[in-house]
């Protein structure tokens, strides 16, 4: 056995350790809002003094903090005579407050630990069935997808990603008015930005999550926006429903073909839905189909754990595909081509890293 390998493993894994409880203290400060509050603060702040402005207990603060700064996450300024102040660094605060817009990570942070406390269970016993996991057994999952998508598309859809959707042609179109569909549509923060930004267009929006086609709904209400519908529907049951025959100009799914349990009938759905010279754009997770492709992946074992614990098994509840959020890109041009379609382009996304824009033609 080679002492060297196994000691550089030892480290490492003392690593993965302090890197996961990190995680899940960095989840709570995001939760609490504690970095939101010291970087409003931006200068040293003593213990009682962040407590009290967070509206916080300060034993727990105290004991947070220390995870903190050991983590190097929140710098520690002690002269020793008199009480430690701590500080959080702009260019930290720029990652980890609801201020970063699309360069949110702090949001990312909470992923994890809601997964363990909702999921763990359940997916602990589906080893041994492979069953799946329905989506109503993920509460919450939606209010927190919500924050993730408004976190991703305040900045980047209306500024970035529509503009480049064939080179500009079809933002014109949107201005001039056309029927825009979102399949697995959630809360629906997508769709109000758009409905928000063209008004001579008409959006709908479609998702199997009645709870969140209602949050939806009353979002759109409060917003005033007259030009959008939420329905409630399974998009894969749309396939051959009359009333949504060749009825959108362009359609969108953002991060939600991957986990629906008949993925390949949603697709054919969304071909039955097109209009003749409609646009489909999926985004979805960039990575290769095969772990072996993902080495170099920087967020590989986290987007792998995610699926793990929510996109796999509930893509494979009622019998379905079970995808999972790394099928990648063959899986998913393959799966395009089996639904027919036949004019696909594989794009990258201004601004967006982690996704992939298949963007397909009628
Ligand atoms: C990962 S979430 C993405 C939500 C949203 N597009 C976003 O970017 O925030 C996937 C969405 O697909 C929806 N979904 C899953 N299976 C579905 C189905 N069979 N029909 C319609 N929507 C479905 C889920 O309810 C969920 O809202």
């Amino acid at each position: 056995m080679d002492q060297e390998k196994q000691a550089a493993f030892g480290s490492r894994l003392t690593e993965i350790l302090n890197h996961g409880a990190l995680n899940l203290a960095l989840a709570l400060g995001y939760q609490l809002k504690i970095f939101d509050v010291m970087a409003d603060m931006d200068q040293p702040v003593s213990c009682p003094a962040l407590a009290r402005a967070a509206g916080l207990h300060p034993r727990y603060v105290k004991e947070w903090l220390g995870i903190m700064c050991t983590g190097q996450i929140i710098e520690i300024r002690n002269t020793g005579t008199e009480e430690a102040v701590y500080f959080l660094p702009p260019e930290h605060a720029a990652l980890l407050t609801r201020q970063s817009g699309s360069s949110n990570m702090g949001v990312y942070t909470q992923e994890i630990p809601l997964l363990t406390q909702i999921a763990m269970a359940r997916v602990t016993e589906d080893f041994s069935k492979g069953e799946g996991i329905p989506y109503d057994a993920y509460p919450r999952f939606q209010a927190f997808m919500a924050q993730l998508s408004h976190a991703k598309h305040r900045q980047v859809l209306i500024r970035h990603f529509l503009p480049g959707v064939d080179q500009g042609a079809l933002v014109a179109r949107m201005e001039q008015g056309i029927r825009v569909c979102d399949l697995g549509c959630g809360q629906g923060i997508g769709l109000h930005l758009m409905a928000e930004h063209f008004p001579a267009s008409s959006f709908t929006g479609l998702d199997n999550d009645v709870p969140a086609i209602e949050n939806a709904l009353s979002r759109a209400a409060e917003l005033g926006l007259k030009n959008i519908t939420f329905l409630a529907k399974d998009a894969a049951s749309v396939q051959d429903d009359p009333d949504f025959f060749q009825a959108y100009d362009y359609i969108t799914a953002f991060d939600a073909i991957h986990d629906q349990s008949r993925p390949l009938e949603a697709l054919k759905a969304v071909r039955h839905m097109l209009a003749p010279g409609g646009l489909f754009s999926m985004v979805d997770i960039d990575a290769a189909s095969d772990p072996a492709g993902n080495l170099n992946h920087p967020m590989g074992p986290f987007l792998y754990t995610v699926s793990l614990m929510h996109c796999m098994p509930v893509g494979l509840s009622d019998r379905g595909m079970g995808l999972g959020m790394m099928w990648g890109r063959d899986r998913a041009v393959s799966l395009l081509k089996k639904a027919g379609f036949t004019r696909i382009q594989v794009l990258e996304i201004a601004h967006d890293p982690f996704n992939v824009h298949y963007l397909c033609r009628q």
